[in-house]
């Protein structure tokens, strides 16, 4: 018997990652081949967007997909978020050349109050939610406290796109295919303190760190450009990640609800004592999923050179939260 669908809301449906990513998941690529899906398209409500997401709207129209059971265009969080199981919070402002994501802050973080507080009040009880505007892991954290009466669990941080960076670069630097690389991980925030850390990944069963066997390359050529990567492209393209930025949400919502089959992934969750962080923050940690529920990779060792990192990361994120603390009172 056909399955029921799935009601997945995007916000920012009409902005640069929205146009790769709601074909993906309308192909399947999110949810499963065989999960027919509904999506809730949400914009702001001024003219130029909402005449964008119409055209859009044409588009995944044309390509037919077998699994698309519906689509709707909203500017009222109210109504998007309606019944949905799975929330991805894109839209926001990306930023520009020289900026860091935290400048972002000022701009975005209205906007995560008032869409964690429609989720409270018309998604599913059990709704899934990814946080992709960026600061990624703050406004996580904006929507989750906006939202009392969901589980907390529910709301996570996209740090997959840091995550896939960091098994592209090891695949590249050992010459192996990328799904060779397992027990690779990301610390921290969506931020240049982010941490890669690849002390504990292996390559077809084999150590990554002993392979390459050089800890200058480490810290001076992965952690470099795996944290200064979304820089990068700014740079080169004018424009921030965006079909990337959309591979890793729908890579994070997939693994999240289809399971990793033993494999380590990462993803931005809220920080529950694991690893001696117990601040009320969103954090990137090692996890597997299984059955709908991500878990924590216990019991890794920890040196001094990762927790410097981790701290750093730590800091910066319970800074961002100060300077938010007046939003959410
Ligand atoms: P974009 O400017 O192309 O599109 C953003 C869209 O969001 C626009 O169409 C805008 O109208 C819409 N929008 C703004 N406020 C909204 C609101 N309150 N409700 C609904 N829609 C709203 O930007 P983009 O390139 O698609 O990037 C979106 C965000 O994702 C940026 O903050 C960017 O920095 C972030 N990002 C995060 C990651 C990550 O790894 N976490 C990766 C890439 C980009
Ligand atoms: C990225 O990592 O590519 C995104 O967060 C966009 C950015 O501002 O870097």
């Amino acid at each position: 018997m056909a399955k029921a669908p799935l009601r997945v809301a995007i916000t920012g449906a009409a902005g640069q990652i929205g146009y790769s990513l709601l074909f993906r998941i309308a192909n399947g690529d999110m949810l499963g081949k065989d999960q027919p899906v509904i999506l809730q398209l949400l914009e702001v409500a001024d003219e130029k967007p909402q005449k964008a997401l119409k055209g859009v709207m044409m588009e995944l129209e044309d390509c037919a997909f077998p699994l698309l059971a519906g689509v709707s265009a909203h500017s009222d969080p109210m109504t998007a978020f309606k019944d949905a199981d799975v929330a991805l919070l894109v839209g926001s402002r990306p930023r520009g050349p020289g900026m860091e994501r935290k400048d972002l802050l000022e701009a975005n973080a209205q906007i995560f109050t008032v869409q964690g507080k429609a989720l409270d009040a018309v998604a599913s009880r059990n709704v899934k939610v990814l946080v992709v505007g960026n600061p990624a892991n703050t406004n996580a954290y904006i929507a989750m406290k906006s939202a009392p009466s969901l589980p907390r669990k529910n709301f996570t941080a996209m740090l997959r796109l840091d995550h896939n960076r960091a098994v592209s670069q090891i695949a590249i630097k050992l010459g192996k295919p990328v799904a060779s690389i397992d027990k690779m991980f990301v610390w921290g925030n969506h931020s240049t303190t982010m941490y890669p850390d690849y002390r504990f990944a292996t390559a077809d069963g084999v150590s990554v760190r002993d392979a390459i066997h050089d800890e200058d390359w480490n810290n001076d050529v992965f952690l470099p450009t795996v944290g200064k990567r979304g820089a990068a492209i700014i740079e080169a393209r004018g424009l921030s990640s965006a079909a990337s930025a959309a591979n890793a949400a729908v890579n994070h919502v997939r693994d999240w609800l289809l399971g990793t089959n033993g494999k380590w992934t990462t993803m931005g969750i809220p920080a529950d004592g694991s690893y001696g962080i117990h601040e009320d923050i969103i954090f990137g940690f090692p996890v597997t999923t299984e059955n709908g529920e991500y878990k924590v990779v216990e019991g890794l060792d920890m040196d001094t050179f990762s927790k410097e990192h981790i701290d750093l990361s730590l800091k910066e994120l319970i800074e961002e939260r100060e300077s938010i603390k007046h939003l959410l009172s």
